[in-house]
């Protein structure tokens, strides 16, 4: 007889960059309408949030690199950003999302089976959080996984110094994975779209990804629900 591994098609996986929850524009009220909403989500879908360090990681982590510390000092210093960034986010949500982040991506998962929505940070040095929500969407078999950023999609060139360039409504993995990995090295703070080990694991488990405009939550909610949507999906 064959032995099914446990697995849950139905959760989804988000993944929050930090530049999209502190922009310094209304950042109360966004936080406080996205709590509103991954708490909502959360309680019909067993969801899983990672927050971002963004501006705030990347001051600091220069500032470390100046000081001439280690690019695994200076990722360390960037996962105490984005773990401050999952606290603050995690308790807007309220019970039941644990407050304190879980701290690896075994124990994400196993917080999941008691609260949803789980708002974490980063874990270990060497990727992003958008490398932890893909392997946690890939340890569950989620439905798919959200990316929610700063930009509505992703462009056939940099929208802004090419104000004729077109956002790209569907994109298949491999050709993905190639601008990741043309556009990445792996340095402490470097930004892209999407991380090089978030883009090779969901490809290789055939996970979606979707990758939206954070600061518009209607949209961001349809994206999570699985409803047409305004942005990039790969597959
Ligand atoms: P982020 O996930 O914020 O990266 O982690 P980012 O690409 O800057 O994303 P945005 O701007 O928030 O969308 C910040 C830094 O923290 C370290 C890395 O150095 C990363 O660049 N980090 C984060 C890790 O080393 N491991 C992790 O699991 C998470």
């Amino acid at each position: 007889m064959p032995v099914h591994a446990p697995s849950n098609p139905r959760a989804v996986v988000v993944s929050i960059g930090g530049s999209v929850l502190l922009t310094g524009a209304d950042d109360h009220a966004y936080v406080g309408r996205l709590a509103r909403l991954l708490r909502d989500v959360g309680r019909s879908t067993p969801l899983v949030v990672t927050t971002g360090g963004g501006r705030t990681a990347r001051d600091y982590i220069r500032l470390g690199r100046e000081l001439g510390l280690t690019e695994v000092e200076l990722d360390e210093i960037g996962i105490e950003v984005t773990r401050l960034h999952a606290r603050l986010l995690a308790a807007s949500v309220g019970a039941p999302t644990p407050a304190h982040p879980p701290t690896t991506i075994a124990l994400a998962v196993h917080e999941l089976h008691r609260s949803s929505p789980v708002i974490l940070g980063g874990t270990e040095p060497g990727h992003t959080t958008d490398g932890v929500a893909a392997l946690i969407a890939v340890r569950l078999r989620a439905a798919r996984l959200v990316n929610a950023t700063d930009v509505d999609g992703l462009y056939d060139a940099d929208p802004r110094t090419h104000p004729a360039a077109c956002r790209i409504p569907r994109i298949r993995w491999s050709e993905f994975r190639g601008k990741v990995h043309q556009a990445t090295s792996g340095e402490a703070g470097q930004n892209f779209l999407f991380d090089r080990l978030g883009a090779d694991s969901l490809a290789r488990a055939n996970i979606p990804l979707s990758i939206v405009d954070g600061r518009d939550l209607p949209n961001l909610a349809r994206a999570i629900r699985g409803r047409k949507f305004v942005g990039t999906r790969v597959e």
